[in-house]
């Protein structure tokens, strides 16, 4: 049985011992299973880092080289615990939150409010007044009455509040439609395409802002999906969003000092499939800028992106713990063998709900046995509770078995929930040979607390 790690999809801290068992960041899998137990998330420090400074110094180069500043977010969304925060904070990144939630824990890691981001299409009253509070730098408008909503807020606390207007450009990308939020027909954002003889959305609310004394109109934001593989959308949405901001600056006088062109950098999830690589697409997307820059006879603004899955994806894995495995004949002749896990849909709801393919393989042992068909399953009460849908597994796959699936940092713990009232794993981090826990396992008594027997 051929094995993939050490290499992609896997987080770089990943090998296997002489005897063949998978190690992560110096510490053997069957020590963390020991220590932590299963299903348990399993997070590489050094991985994490490596990758926020990686996107970090790609896009410093590359739009140093057109003349322009650039700051990396790190999106929440993906994972957000204090100590994520913390690391990312100190490898120079910026957090971009997406509730009042994710903004607690940036703020408690101790990441400076002018380094924070709020972003939400149906903010709540309480999430707009934490932020102001909280001093963010920056607050993602995402419709026309958010303007009067965030301006409220801000008079009644007597502050000027920093806010983007996020627009759609009609660009589209990345690996599933309801992952690509810059399609026109869907909830987020502003059109830039307007009727004819009017404003567009975009230009109105941008204007709105304007009008309004107790906003600062930083800037304009564009996010175009996510797990994106062909980096060209990102300089085309980008274009769009300085064709506005020209063109606002031809209205008014106002030329807005930053744009962000939000996340969505695709990443490996199989053996074989290749990530975007930052240094390549920041380039591409600074010389569309320079281009645009040129056309347009305006300076360049700062620009922002939001990496989200980029910076924790590749860095996790998921332990699970083999338990019963069954042979089942197909249609066609061929067996599958349905090797089920003690999670499932519950810590990983991607399969379900995007078809998202994974990779899985036998981390405790490297065994000899010939390769089979098999399908990765968890424990829940239906046929859709699957982890991996189609993988080559040893024959021998057995009871007790760890089973290891890769790459699954990024929205992994985030989208976890508790059906069937499972408690949902920890967040192991494991750096120089030692795990420690980020977030502890949920246990039956948490879920007995929050029930009020009423
Ligand atoms: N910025 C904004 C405004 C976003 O809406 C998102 C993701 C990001 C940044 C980060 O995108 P990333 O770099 O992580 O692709 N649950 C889905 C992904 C939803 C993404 C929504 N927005 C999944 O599991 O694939």
């Amino acid at each position: 049985m051929t094995t993939s790690i050490p290499g992609e999809p896997w987080s770089t801290g990943v090998t296997r011992d002489a005897s063949g068992e998978a190690v992560v960041a110096g510490v053997p899998v069957s020590r963390l299973a020991a220590e932590h137990g299963t299903p348990a998330y399993v997070l590489d420090e050094a991985d994490v880092r490596t990758r926020a400074r990686a996107y970090r110094r790609a896009f410093e180069t590359a739009f140093a080289e057109v003349g322009a500043g650039v700051d990396v977010y790190y999106a929440g969304k993906a994972f957000l615990s204090v100590a994520v925060a913390r690391w990312v904070h100190e490898e120079g990144l910026r957090v971009d939150t997406a509730s009042g939630g994710e903004l607690a824990v940036a703020l408690r890691a101790g990441v400076p409010g002018a380094h924070l981001g709020l972003h939400g299409n149906n903010k709540s009253d309480d999430e707009i007044a934490a932020a102001l509070e909280a001093g963010v730098g920056r607050i993602i408008v995402d419709s026309l009455a958010e303007v009067d909503r965030v301006a409220a807020a801000a008079a009644a606390r007597g502050v000027v509040a920093p806010v983007m207007v996020r627009v759609t450009t009609g660009v589209h990308a990345g690996g599933h439609e309801y992952i690509s939020t810059a399609h026109e027909d869907q909830k987020f954002g502003l059109s830039v395409h307007g009727r004819e003889g009017e404003d567009s959305p975009a230009t109105t609310a941008l204007l709105a802002v304007l009008a309004r004394p107790e906003l600062h109109l930083l800037g304009i934001h564009s996010h175009i999906g996510s797990q994106i593989l062909d980096a060209s959308g990102f300089a085309v949405a980008a274009r769009a969003v300085l064709d506005l901001r020209a063109h606002l600056a031809a209205r008014t006088g106002v030329l807005v000092e930053e744009v962000d062109i939000g996340g969505g950098y695709g990443i490996a999830y199989l053996p074989g499939e290749v990530a975007l690589d930052p240094a390549r697409v920041a380039k591409d997307i600074s010389v569309a800028l320079a281009d645009a820059s040129v056309d347009l006879s305006t300076p360049l603004p700062r620009f922002s992106i939001e990496p989200g899955r980029a910076i924790v994806g590749p860095a996790g894995l998921t332990l699970y713990r083999v338990g019963t495995v069954k042979p089942v004949q197909l249609s066609d002749g061929r067996v599958r063998t349905y090797v089920s896990v003690d999670g499932g849909m519950s810590d990983n709801i991607r399969p379900a709900l995007y078809g998202a393919q994974y990779h899985a393989e036998v981390v405790g042992r490297l065994s000899e046995a010939e390769p089979v068909l098999a399908r990765v399953v968890g424990k829940h009460c239906e046929s859709g509770d699957i982890v991996v849908h189609e993988v080559l597994l040893p024959a021998d796959v057995r009871e007790g078995d760890l089973l290891a699936v890769a790459a699954t940092g990024a929205y992994g713990r985030s989208m976890a929930s508790n059906y069937n009232l499972l408690t949902r794993p920890p967040v192991v981090a494991v750096t120089d040979g030692a795990s420690r826990v980020l977030v502890r396992r949920e246990t039956v008594d948490d879920l007995l607390a929050l029930d009020a027997d009423a």
